[in-house]
């Protein structure tokens, strides 16, 4: 089997003991060519979401069997064509809802209250005047109105975290919670529309597929409150990057703070142009005890495929 990217190490010692690996220890990602090249005569994949696996590179890969992702999104995956080739998927969902809604939380924080733009202040010598009435006004977290599109797990685990500041919570889903989750998340169902109106933040925790690409373009955003912050933890792609770009520049929206994006690690340039945007490098689920729970999951995963049995984790 081979694992594509570096992984812990007493991970890769774990699935040594039990199948001969390939480890891509060096973590210097492989394009198309070269993961097709280092998956021949290889039974399952280790991977990551930066490993496309579509067709073109399925069918050059017959002994094909498992692939594992380390992460509980797989849109880097096509799941339809693994399908038909009898390849399962799995996945590492739960594991990190917690880690994850921390850093949205975080995002919100830093967007609400400049916090990027004011260590960059401070580290730039730009400090002059010890304090000032007026200087580097935000907004207030506490008893502002959250509003959630995409109430899985994370989603969730991000509504809780809003009781702590007394936040009034709105959210939208394919589907509306049982009323039962929806008292423990404090969350009342709203239609898209009404929660982009009402919302102070808007946070975009849906998992990214087609129906879900630029879910949050120009349209979307010229709904929002104009004092209002915009939050994506979850997938490049369901924000258009330009509209966004184009809103935070005119201030149509006061802010964002951005985890992931459009054919990252490139980024729409404009954004560097712009203070009223914090981003991070796809870090959501990045604290050591969870990426070490997705890697030792995702090894679970790939050791009962091989081994015959039912992963815990399938996707299909
Ligand atoms: C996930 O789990 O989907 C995270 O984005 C890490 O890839």
């Amino acid at each position: 089997m081979l694992i594509t990217r570096g992984v812990f190490e007493e991970v890769a010692a774990g699935l040594a003991g039990k199948f001969e690996v390939e480890h891509n220890s060096a973590d210097q990602p492989w394009g198309p060519e070269e993961l097709a090249r280092h998956l021949q005569g290889k039974h399952g994949a280790l991977a990551t979401v930066m490993d496309r696996f579509d067709e073109a590179l399925l069918a050059r890969c017959p002994d094909l069997q498992v692939i594992s992702n380390i992460a509980v999104g797989y849109n880097n995956i096509d799941v339809a064509a693994c399908t038909k080739r009898g390849i399962r998927v799995t996945n590492t969902p739960g594991v990190l809802d917690d880690t994850t809604a921390d850093l949205t939380f975080a995002l919100l924080m830093a967007a609400a209250r400049r916090i990027a733009e004011g260590d960059a202040y401070v580290r730039a010598g730009d400090w002059k005047i010890a304090f000032g009435v007026q200087y580097f006004l935000g907004q207030d977290l506490h008893h502002a109105t959250l509003g959630i599109i995409g109430m899985g797990r994370i989603g969730q685990a991000v509504a809780r975290r809003a009781r702590g500041f007394d936040m009034r919570v709105l959210y939208n889903n394919r589907t509306r919670l049982a009323s039962e989750d929806e008292q423990r998340c404090n969350a009342s169902y709203v239609d898209q529309d009404t929660l982009l109106a009402e919302a102070d933040f808007v946070v975009v925790m849906a998992p990214y597929s087609p129906a879900t690409h630029h879910l949050i373009g120009a349209a979307e955003i010229a709904k929002m409150k104009p004092t209002a912050i915009l939050v994506n933890s979850a997938r490049g792609g369901i924000v258009d990057d330009a509209a966004l770009v184009e809103a935070l520049k005119a201030r149509r929206i006061a802010g964002a703070g951005l985890d992931v994006f459009e054919g990252e690690p490139k980024l729409n340039p404009g954004y560097l142009a712009l203070r009223n945007v914090v981003m991070t490098p796809h870090v959501g689920s990045a604290s050591r005890a969870t990426r070490l729970a997705m890697c030792n999951t995702a090894a679970a995963n790939m050791s009962a495929v091989l081994e015959g049995r039912d992963p815990p984790n399938p996707v299909n």
